[in-house]
């Protein structure tokens, strides 16, 4: 039987690059909870952005009112002591600031730190490549920017790790803040 959910929940942001391997630690956290009896709800960009954020498009103020959207609505989980893993770009500083400032205490900042070149190599997707033939406009790190994150609370190295490694660090790192919910 799951644990009855605590009084606050949090959220953790995960952010980074397409390809650089955020819904797979997504995934692999959200397990790692299911194991353990904590309750978790993911929300990605594309879930969103096929229905909440339809309207959006991937101009920076478009990705500015994505964020705000999904932070609100993070805000609104967490608050219920839910745990909500966040997967979105959130591709500038300023991006990033939104979801703080809405979410406060309960934001956890991750940086799935991978080079653009391996994250173009994997293209999982297929996307970099529409992006390097001009098919897809605005795309990130090719024709529209990403930031390195500054004030992120964990960093995780894709490239070097694997990814059950990258959970490991990740779930750790969340772990004392779980037992203080
Ligand atoms: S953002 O910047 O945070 O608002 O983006 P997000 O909501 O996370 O959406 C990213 C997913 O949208 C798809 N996609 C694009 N990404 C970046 N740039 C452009 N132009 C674009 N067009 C479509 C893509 O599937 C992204 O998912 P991930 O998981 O990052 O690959």
């Amino acid at each position: 039987m799951m644990k009855s959910t605590p009084q606050k929940g949090m959220v953790i942001w995960i952010l980074g690059l397409s390809g650089a391997g955020k819904s797979t630690i997504s995934n692999l956290l959200e397990e790692q909870l299911q194991r353990e009896n904590i309750f978790s709800i993911q929300l990605d960009g594309d879930e969103l952005r096929a229905g909440l954020n339809k309207n959006l498009g991937f101009s920076m103020e478009d990705r500015a009112e994505n964020i705000r959207r999904a932070a609100e609505t993070a805000r609104i989980m967490a608050a219920k002591g839910i745990i909500v893993i966040c997967s979105f770009i959130t591709p500038l500083n300023a991006h990033r600031a939104i979801a703080r400032e809405i979410l406060g205490e309960m934001y956890f900042e991750v940086f799935i730190d991978c080079p653009l070149s391996v994250c173009q190599e994997r293209d999982v997707k297929g996307l970099y490549k529409m992006a390097g033939n001009n098919t897809l406009k605005n795309f990130t790190g090719i024709s529209s920017a990403f930031e390195k994150p500054e004030n992120a609370d964990l960093v995780l190295l894709t490239e070097d790790q694997t990814p059950q490694r990258c959970c490991d660090h990740l779930y750790a790192a969340i772990s004392p803040r779980l037992a203080g919910l």
